[in-house]
């Protein structure tokens, strides 16, 4: 019988410092069951005897590929397609036609989704300005995605989900017009897929230089994050946001008690940001 292999309280220790280090992830004790599930494989695969024998290698050798395998597999990439559903409806019913308004000598529009996982989100976007903003064909729409993990990035970039992720989210009037079915998977049709442009960025390390953003959604990932990270993560998106941009956060997360640049703003049922006047 397959023996079950498991981590011991220090090699969980060393696995949360190095997930920490890295991305800021916090991962709590509670959580240890996720690092025999998800290191078993990675342990078995890379020849190890046990995910002790795994830690012991990650102890003593620089950074590398399996580091960055144990670390991203134990980072949440859930995500889903019009998650929350809100956040759309405000921008496509308030946010980009106020900014479509305000960009009309330009014609210039940059949005970022930071955290992008799977590339549900940023799609979701592209579908609904291809749907909606038919004047923003014409225009420079710069739609960027970025995500520290290059796992999620290169499913993301495939832009093909399985159809357990189609239904998540997606109305069926944007799965037929946008997607084309491929055996048992679904694939973004080329518009949409090259509307976004996907980079590896790590939130909490040094950025690359990017444009202001009009729109930024952050996105159920500060969440993982300790309140110090928080606090220097919002400074730096403020530093990337347009003077009369908007920043959208998940259900969960604010900017209040963390900075106090932001006010609030409600559309409908969704909460979104936008820097002090
Ligand atoms: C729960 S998913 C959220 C995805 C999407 N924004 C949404 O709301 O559906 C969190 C994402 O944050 C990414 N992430 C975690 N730490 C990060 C960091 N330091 N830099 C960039 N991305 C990070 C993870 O790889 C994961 O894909």
């Amino acid at each position: 019988m397959k023996q079950t292999m498991s981590v011991n309280t220090n090699d969980f220790e060393f696995i949360c410092q190095l997930v920490y280090k890295y991305s800021a992830v916090v991962l709590h004790a509670e959580k240890s069951y996720l690092a025999d599930l998800y290191l078993q494989p990675i342990a078995e695969s890379a020849g190890f005897a046990s995910i002790s024998d795994l830690v012991g290698y990650l102890q003593t050798q620089p950074f590398g590929s399996l580091h960055s395998q144990v670390i991203e597999s134990l980072v949440t990439n859930e995500t889903s397609f019009f998650r929350d559903y809100h956040p759309f409806e405000a921008l496509k019913k308030f946010v980009l036609p106020e900014l479509v308004g305000k960009r009309s000598i330009e014609r210039s529009l940059n949005i970022w989704c930071a955290a992008c996982s799977h590339g549900q989100e940023p799609y979701s976007i592209a579908m609904l300005i291809k749907e909606h903003f038919p004047v923003l064909d014409n225009w420079s729409l710069k739609l960027m995605a970025s995500d520290f993990s290059s796992k999620v990035l290169a499913k993301a970039r495939e832009g093909c989900y399985n159809q357990l992720e189609i239904q998540r989210g997606l109305p069926k009037n944007f799965r037929d017009r946008y997607f084309q079915k491929l055996d048992h998977n679904w694939q973004i049709q080329q518009e949409i897929l090259q509307m976004v442009e996907f980079r590896q960025i790590n939130l909490v390390q040094c950025w690359p230089s990017l444009p202001k953003h009009d729109v930024i959604f952050l996105r159920n990932v500060l969440i993982y994050f300790d309140t110090a990270t928080k606090k220097s993560l919002l400074k730096k998106i403020k530093q990337n946001l347009n003077p009369d941009g908007y920043l959208f956060l998940g259900n969960a997360e604010t900017t209040i008690h963390l900075d106090t640049a932001f006010t609030r703003v409600q559309f409908d049922k969704a909460i979104c940001y936008r820097l002090n006047k």
